[in-house]
């Protein structure tokens, strides 16, 4: 990515400002900046998409796979990854939210949208936890977060959060869902879903939970503004009410996914 230097002076507050911040601070706030400049791309408005080939050309550029969960790499060029806050020894699913899947912006948003479109409670759970896989792994990451979050939630909710993944590559205007243009620049404007997402979309048309995932995706469209302000704190009765919290702690309580939720705890362990 390049980077225009008087741009990022001035949003550092000019040459006076900068020149007082240490180097650990400015490194900061370059990665901050070169985020920020990521966002940009993702959120562009420029009409001109790229090819699969060209998508799939970008891969030996990279440091990086476009697949590798939020919590195991720096994605702007030259940042590094940092070192996370300790978990306290029985983990709730706020001290994730907090320490693990922060800033969680976009899932807080989402969650925020259902609950101002009085979606019902358990739609706003899925809402609110539907892309927090992403901590772990981004490729499929629908159906890991269904996985993770099983044994803590309603069948309902699982089955939002599962197929939110594949509903998202398919229009609905009767719920005014359109394709989205962040998914022409990231998969290309050719892209043709792979298999079991076009499967589980034809499983999906005549299911009769499909306005599940549906109001998922229709929340989900719409919740990428990086200025708006948002807390889990409005999130709190619905959680007490549809999360079953172990009382050991996740990660703790030996359920089959335990281990997704050590890993996030743990992403450091080497082995
Ligand atoms: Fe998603
Ligand atoms: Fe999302």
């Amino acid at each position: 990515m390049e980077i225009k230097r008087d741009d990022f002076i001035t949003t550092l507050g000019g040459d006076e400002t900068v020149s007082r911040m240490d180097s650990e601070a400015k490194a900061d706030a370059l990665e901050d900046f070169l985020s920020t400049e990521l966002d940009k791309i993702l959120t562009s408005t420029d009409p001109n998409f790229p090819t699969v080939a060209e998508v799939e050309q970008k891969i030996p550029t990279r440091h990086y796979r476009m697949g590798a969960g939020n919590l195991f790499v720096a994605t702007t060029p030259g940042a590094k990854v940092k070192t996370l806050p300790p978990m306290p020894d029985k983990p709730t699913l706020y001290d994730f939210f907090a320490v693990r899947f922060a800033p969680a912006n976009h899932v807080l948003q989402s969650a925020a949208l259902a609950m101002k479109n009085g979606m019902p409670e358990e739609i706003v759970l899925a809402c609110l936890l539907h892309d927090t896989a992403q901590a772990l792994l981004k490729a499929d990451h629908g159906y890991w977060a269904a996985q993770m979050y099983t044994p803590y939630v309603s069948e309902k909710t699982a089955f939002a959060i599962k197929y939110h993944q594949a509903l998202r590559f398919f229009a609905d205007p009767a719920y005014g869902y359109e394709y989205p243009d962040l998914y022409r620049r990231l998969f290309g404007e050719d892209y043709v879903p792979l298999p079991h997402i076009r499967a589980d979309y034809q499983m999906l048309k005549n299911h009769p939970w499909y306005e599940a995932p549906r109001l998922v995706t229709v929340n989900d469209y719409y919740s990428f503004d990086p200025n708006a302000k948002v807390s889990i704190d409005p999130f709190r009765e619905i959680i007490g009410r549809h999360f079953k919290q172990p009382k050991e702690g996740l990660g703790n309580d030996n359920s089959p996914v335990a281990h997704m939720w050590r890993t996030m705890a743990r992403p450091d362990t080497p082995l």
